[in-house]
């Protein structure tokens, strides 16, 4: 942590080139993803687990704190996923290399020429919900609800470190050693597979955010009696609950083709963020090997719980009786 810290306050004092700074940009925005990802697929598995913590997950959305995350979050994704197409396309280009500093300003550029409209019509949407409903819930709950995920990643951290001290005591002085060696083939695979992967991400996570975000809203998806985004059903109870289900039960002849699309983003979007993760945790860490493999230890782990959660949902059944709990929660947010 002080070490990225550090990365971030010596990039200031240095005031580097552009090149620099679309390196700690890439680096920052990359893990803001990952930390709204953790949130969003947990919460998402709400939906079929436990309806009710669902609706109070989107209650927490569509507060005035979550409201100014969710712009700061499209322009993370934006910004990530434009300055990662460079990386992808450049890396394979040794020729074009002396231009990478152009190539920067322009990732700059089309950034804002997306973000200018997007935030316009997402304000729309903040504008109508404000005025209409406004929300439900006060900051010091919304900050109570994120206290749990808190607890779990400082839970999930002390495994990894623990793990990590018990294999260094049976492996003996092996221990020492780094866990792998940069430019050994596995790690040649996921270099290939962190520009692969960012590629096939893009369209399926700007499709997402451009359903979630511009076609409807956050707001919108506890509106009641308003056709769901991607379907042609009304959500008639206006719950959190209803409009996932309504999306994930369109079919196109056998396919349920939007729990397809949500399984694709997060298969590919977990490996790439928990891998980009151990790029980031293990170079803080370099000089310490338990901490080292520690924090590889917490990357395949906020891996594994996340792929087996999200798909668990996804191949979950969201029925009338969870719809019924989530309006009786509902109710209960709007006294
Ligand atoms: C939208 C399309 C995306 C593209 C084109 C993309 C592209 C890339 C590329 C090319 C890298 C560099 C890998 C390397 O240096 O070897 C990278 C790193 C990374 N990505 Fe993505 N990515 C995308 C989406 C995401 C998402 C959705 C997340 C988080 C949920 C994410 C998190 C990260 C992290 C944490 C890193 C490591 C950053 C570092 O080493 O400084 N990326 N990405
Ligand atoms: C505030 C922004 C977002 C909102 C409001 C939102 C909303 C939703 C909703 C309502 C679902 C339920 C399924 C569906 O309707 O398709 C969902 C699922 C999902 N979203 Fe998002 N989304 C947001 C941002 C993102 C981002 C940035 C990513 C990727 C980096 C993402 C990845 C996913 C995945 C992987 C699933 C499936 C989860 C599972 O398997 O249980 N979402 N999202």
């Amino acid at each position: 942590m002080t070490a990225l810290v550090t990365t971030v306050t010596e990039t200031l004092r240095y005031k580097g080139a552009i090149g620099q700074w679309s390196w700690v940009l890439h680096r920052v925005t990359g893990l803001g993803v990952v930390l709204f990802f953790v949130l969003h697929v947990i919460d998402t598995s709400w939906s079929v687990f436990y309806p009710e913590l669902y609706v109070k997950a989107i209650a927490v959305y569509q507060t005035p704190l979550f409201t100014i995350g969710e712009f700061a979050l499209v322009a993370a994704v934006v910004y990530h996923a434009i300055n990662g197409l460079r990386i992808a396309y450049l890396d394979y280009r040794p020729h074009l290399w002396r231009y990478q500093e152009r190539a920067a300003w322009i990732v700059l550029a089309v950034t804002v020429a997306i973000l200018i409209p997007v935030f316009v019509l997402m304000l729309g949407h903040v504008l109508r919900f404000y005025q209409q409903e406004g929300p439900v819930l006060g900051l010091a709950q919304v900050i109570e609800a994120q206290l749990p995920f808190v607890g779990g990643i400082a839970v999930a951290l002390v495994v990894a470190i623990l793990y990590s001290a018990l294999y260094g005591l049976i492996a003996g002085e092996r221990a020492g050693q780094p866990a792998r060696r940069e430019g050994s083939p596995i790690e040649r695979l996921w270099w290939s597979f962190m520009r692969l992967s960012g590629v096939l991400i893009v369209p399926l996570v700007f499709g997402h955010l451009a359903m979630m975000h511009v076609v409807q809203g956050v707001f919108d998806i506890t509106a009641a009696n308003y056709v769901v985004v991607g379907t042609n059903t009304v959500n008639a109870s206006g719950t959190a609950v209803e409009f996932v289900a309504n999306r994930w039960n369109v079919l196109v002849g056998p396919l349920a083709i939007w729990r397809l699309y949500d399984f694709a983003l997060l298969a590919l979007v977990t490996l790439h963020a928990f891998n980009g993760l151990r790029y980031v945790l293990t170079d803080y860490t370099m000089s310490n090997p338990l901490l080292r493999r520690a924090m590889v230890y917490l990357c395949v782990m906020g891996a594994v719980v996340l792929l087996v959660l999200g798909t668990g949902a996804l191949i979950g059944t969201i029925d009338e009786t969870a719809i019924a709990m989530a309006q009786r929660a509902m109710d209960n947010l709007h006294p």
